[in-house]
């Protein structure tokens, strides 16, 4: 007889501990998970989060693995599930998540190596979780540079850790925007796209790795300057994300060629996201 908590498409209690906005869009929430155990995750999975009432959608975990059963999501709003999050969830509300489900970023390859973090928007959300982890053990690795891409500063979002970890000195931030000035900030930034730092980055193309969370519009230029700067496709990870439904690999609903991003997914190394229809 199937247990009721060994269902699948049961979720388990989290509680909504805190709100904080990033941006008009963009809001960080912070949760506690509830029951069942121990909650441990790899940076790059993710959850599916029922709105009791709304909905279920997946978000990726935006926090360092901790030892006390919390975790934050960094949710744009742009429709039914995180429009209801914006608009009415308060601390002490009670959620449902799944999960944590899905292939994460390879952090124990990092090890000894540069990593070179690409985001592009709220791409930056799902690196954060890695980068967060990578500094609790700063010296694990070499330089740690950051590429962060947004169309306005408005939308920078995490401004005043980036702006804390540049001037530690403990992360090398280049920020690109399309439009507007970022004045007083302690990193370099410039308009244009967040790829065209490439070139300048100082990471050791034989001994680091480099990690992507963006558009695919954003993939397929960097993938090309991390080829011409001498990156192997070995030492290239990253995010692909569709719509999802079922989390487990038993809808269909998120495949790509003959992979499923939810199970397989969603952060593939380059070699195999390339052999995938239209993925890229
Ligand atoms: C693995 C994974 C991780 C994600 N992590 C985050 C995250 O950290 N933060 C965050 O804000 N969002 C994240 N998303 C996207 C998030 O799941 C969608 O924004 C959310 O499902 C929208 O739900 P909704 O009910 O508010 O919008 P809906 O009312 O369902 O849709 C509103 C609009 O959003 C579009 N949309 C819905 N889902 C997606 C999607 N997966 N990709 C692109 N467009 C979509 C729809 O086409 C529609 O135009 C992630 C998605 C996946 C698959
Ligand atoms: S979401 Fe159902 S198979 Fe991936």
């Amino acid at each position: 007889m199937t247990r009721i908590s060994d269902n699948p498409y049961v979720p388990r209690k989290a509680v909504l501990l805190s709100r904080k906005e990033l941006s008009p869009t963009c809001t960080l929430y912070r949760f506690r998970g509830e029951g069942r155990g121990p909650f441990s995750f790899t940076p790059g999975q993710f959850l599916l989060l029922t709105v009791p009432g709304v909905g279920e959608a997946p978000f990726s975990i935006s926090s360092a693995p901790s030892e006390d059963g919390t975790f934050e999501f960094c949710i744009k709003r742009v429709g039914r599930v995180t429009d209801h999050l914006h608009r009415s969830a308060r601390e002490g509300d009670v959620f449902g998540i799944r999960g944590p489900y899905g292939r994460g970023f390879p952090v124990e390859e990092m090890k000894g190596k540069d990593v070179l973090f690409i985001a592009g928007g709220i791409g930056y959300a799902p690196l954060r979780s890695v980068l967060l982890h990578l500094l609790k053990e700063r010296e694990s690795v070499g330089q740690i540079s950051f590429l962060y891409g947004v169309n306005t500063p408005v939308e920078l979002i995490f401004r005043d850790e980036v702006r804390e970890q540049a001037e530690a000195g403990t992360v090398h931030y280049w920020i690109s925007l399309m439009e507007g000035d970022l004045d007083d900030f302690p990193a370099p930034w410039s308009r244009g796209l967040v790829t065209d730092f490439i070139p300048r980055v100082p990471a050791d193309p034989e001994n680091a790795i480099a990690l992507l969370v963006g558009p695919p519009v954003m993939y397929r230029t960097a993938v090309e300057k991390l080829f011409e700067k001498g990156f192997r496709e070995e030492n290239i990870f990253l995010s692909l994300e569709r719509r999802m439904e079922c989390g487990i690999g038993k809808c269909g609903h998120c495949a790509i060629g003959y992979r499923y991003t939810c199970v397989h997914g969603p952060v593939f190394p380059y070699f195999e996201a390339i052999t995938l229809t239209e993925a890229i």
